[in-house]
């Protein structure tokens, strides 16, 4: 098969809600160019999210499909790119309990992304070992399906760090089995939130759905935070650091008017209203096929599902034959 000689790449993200303008940007636009590059694995990553989420498991539940269903409509190509749901590959949990014993308590608790949930979140002493040792289970994860490229945003660099140190101290203690990863970085950064914060982040409420409605990204819009000093339309308003030309930049596909547009901002010489009308319906533009795209596949549920259920399948003849010869290199095959 021609898929097979091509590099492979596996993201992946924690269903914990619905995906917004933000992932399209930072990484979901990313996938759905490179998988035709390269063999696109794509982990919806249920037990992860279970982590920080296991009062939760409904939430997680219906997430799963919801992020599915966001995949699908911008345009990931279930023919081409496999889609997995984490928790159907036991292969990942089994990788995840060997790797343990290669990876120090010390150690996690410097690596940079961890450090920061766990000081966000205040567990304390109630810090659940799941949560504190996801980094394990995502290097799981990646070495899994062997992938040689991890597209992700900044702050998943040190999780590909610790992937590599897994790798390497296995390959060492136990003879080469598993492939090191590279990240690959997305080129836009992180979208700003409506509210101006660096971070577009659902538990900011601070962001645009790729699954909202015309009429709420509208109204969402339209109560974006802009240049807070400016008070009248014919005040010269600040461009840099403003929300909505950071979305026009990354929406709008006619630079010359996005550059008209801030020089009138910045003369004072158009509204704050005018432009996030425009604003409004450049993302009307971007969003109406995404949304054509997810009515036509939640028409048929079933089949969602049933992609869902074959990706996985699929997934696992690579999980399987990574586990297989992992065991061989620890000794623990028997027959
Ligand atoms: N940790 C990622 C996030 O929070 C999700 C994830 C799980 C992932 N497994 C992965 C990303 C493997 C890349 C590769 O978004």
């Amino acid at each position: 098969m021609k898929r097979q000689n091509k590099k492979r790449i596996l993201t992946g993200d924690r269903p914990t809600g619905p995906l917004h303008i933000g992932h399209y940007v930072g990484s979901l636009a990313q996938r759905v160019e490179l998988q035709h590059t390269y063999e696109t694995f794509i982990l919806i990553a249920d037990i992860q999210a279970l982590t920080d989420n296991f009062e939760n498991p409904k939430k997680v539940h219906e997430n799963v499909i919801e992020v599915m269903l966001d995949y699908l409509s911008v345009g990931i190509n279930p023919a081409v790119s496999t889609i997995a749901v984490q928790s159907a590959i036991p292969e990942i949990a089994e990788l995840t309990i060997l790797y343990m014993n290669l990876v120090s308590v010390g150690r996690l608790e410097q690596n940079p992304t961890v450090k920061i949930e766990i000081k966000e979140k205040a567990f304390g002493a109630s810090l659940p070992v799941g949560f504190f040792a996801y980094p394990i289970s995502q290097a799981a994860d990646i070495t899994a399906f062997g992938a040689h490229l991890v597209p992700v945003g900044e702050d998943q660099l040190p999780m590909i760090e610790q992937t590599r140190e897994i790798v390497r101290k296995f390959n060492r203690l136990y003879g080469k089995t598993l492939i090191e990863p590279k990240e690959l970085l997305s080129k836009f950064p992180r979208l700003p939130g409506t509210d101006g914060k660096v971070k577009m982040s659902k538990s900011l409420g601070n962001v645009i759905n790729l699954s909202d409605a015309s009429a709420i990204v509208k109204k969402k819009i339209r109560g974006m935070y802009t240049d807070p000093k400016r008070l009248r339309a014919t005040d010269p308003g600040t461009v840099e650091g403003n929300p909505v030309f950071t979305y026009l930049d990354a929406f709008h596909t006619d630079e010359k008017e996005v550059s008209e547009l801030k020089n009138r901002y910045r003369a004072g010489t158009i509204g704050d209203v005018e432009v996030k009308d425009r604003l409004a319906e450049v993302l009307h533009e971007f969003l109406e096929p995404i949304r054509k795209r997810r009515n036509e596949y939640a028409d048929n549920m079933p089949r969602v599902t049933k992609l869902l259920r074959d990706g996985t399948d699929r997934a696992r003849e690579v999980t399987n034959q990574t586990l297989q010869s992992v065991k061989k290199a620890v000794h623990i095959k028997y027959w």
